[in-house]
């Protein structure tokens, strides 16, 4: 079953390509609007709209972070995200003004579907985001949006983090076209932008040496820091998660404005330190905060966009991503993140697959 490959992780980062376009095609119409068929969102059903509530548990709530800047960016509606244990707890504010979406790969995952009863409960409309058709959390919401991952077997979520990212990109334009608050053009460039995504993780996958040699280790790996601004700070949280949970390596994701405030405290000499920076309007702020870590001792891996050259002369080594627009980017800079983590825990002779204490999907609190 794993077709070649040494484990399901390494086959399932490889079936982006094709999940991502699954996943957008059957959801284009012939004119290439979003067409999301069944699912009620409509006019008279976004105006009555004031909120949406996104929750969902690890990976399916980094997908979520990303759906916010999306929803906020493109649909101008208020979305706030939590993680499912937390929301189920807090009493939120939620009525039948709500929209709540969960996101769920296998769609089984206990929090989240306690917390999506509690939103049905308080009024609110349940969209869902899921992978496995007919689970659990798909039979409970009002709408689904299924994605077309196929089944990811790793319990390091690969495939269904991107597919995620792509639905949620697909309902944001639809809310925004919609409700017109965003033009025809700007709509075109971004669907456009979003067909491009299959060939440029390709591009990605296929240029895989540099990631593999790195992971061979020239750094001090008893802690590994990921960071960014923007839209990057969501995908430093991601790739920190996948560093982790297969690795067993210590690793942190912040917010690099947040440096200075206590975690910079923590680099050493030889500390591997991920600085995303992808985000043209934060690229120098980035420079900088790649700066003050290197004079600290840090070994900086940076990610950046193709053309951006400048971060070569502070990172060490740079992973290009090909060029997108900004708003775009988690797509594409997840892919060297995951690409590194499994190549770490296989040098480190980890169990990648399955890596120890976890399950592929929690159905117990
Ligand atoms: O099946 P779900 O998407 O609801 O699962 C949520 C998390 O358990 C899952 O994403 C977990 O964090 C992964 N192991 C991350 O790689």
């Amino acid at each position: 079953e794993k077709e070649g490959y040494e484990h399901f992780m390494i086959k399932e980062i490889h079936e982006q390509p094709k999940g991502v376009s699954e996943t957008l095609l059957r959801r284009l119409d012939k004119e290439e609007k979003v067409t999301l068929d069944g699912i009620k969102l409509t006019k008279e059903d976004l105006d009555n709209i004031n909120k949406v509530y996104i929750v969902a548990c690890g990976t399916a709530y980094h997908a979520g972070l990303v759906g916010r800047y999306a929803i906020e960016k493109f649909a101008k509606i208020p979305v706030e995200v939590d993680v499912a244990s937390e929301f189920r707890y807090r009493d939120p504010f939620v009525d039948d003004k709500t929209l709540f979406i969960a996101i769920s790969q296998s769609g089984e995952t206990l929090d989240t579907l306690a917390a999506l009863r509690e939103a049905k409960r308080k009024g609110a409309r349940v969209l869902s985001v899921v992978n496995v058709v007919g689970s659990s959390v798909a039979r409970e919401s009002d709408d689904v949006f299924y994605t077309w991952a196929g089944p990811e077997i790793a319990v390091a979520s690969t495939k269904a983090y991107t597919t995620q990212l792509v639905a949620m990109y697909l309902v944001a334009l639809h809310m925004a076209s919609v409700k017109g608050t965003i033009t025809e053009e700007q709509y075109k460039e971004k669907v456009n932008e979003l067909k491009t995504m299959p060939d440029k993780i390709q591009k990605i996958l296929d240029n895989q040496t540099k990631i593999q040699h790195l992971a061979d280790g020239q750094f001090n790996n008893e802690k590994v820091f990921f960071m960014g601004r923007g839209l990057d700070v969501h995908v430093a949280h991601e790739g920190s998660l996948k560093l982790k949970e297969i690795s067993y390596i210590n690793s942190f994701a912040i917010a690099a404005g947040e440096l200075k405030h206590g975690t910079i405290a923590l680099i050493e000499d030889g500390t591997l330190v991920v600085a995303l920076a992808t985000q043209d309007h934060l690229y120098d702020k980035m420079l900088s905060n790649i700066q003050e870590v290197r004079a600290r001792g840090a070994f900086v891996v940076g990610v950046a966009k193709e053309g951006n050259k400048e971060i070569e002369k502070t990172a060490d080594v740079v992973l290009y991503i090909p060029d997108t627009l900004d708003q775009l980017t988690p797509i594409l800079s997840v892919i060297p993140l995951q690409l590194l983590s499994y190549y770490i825990a296989v040098a480190r002779g980890c169990d990648v697959d399955k890596p120890k204490n976890l399950a592929k999907s929690v159905t117990v609190e």
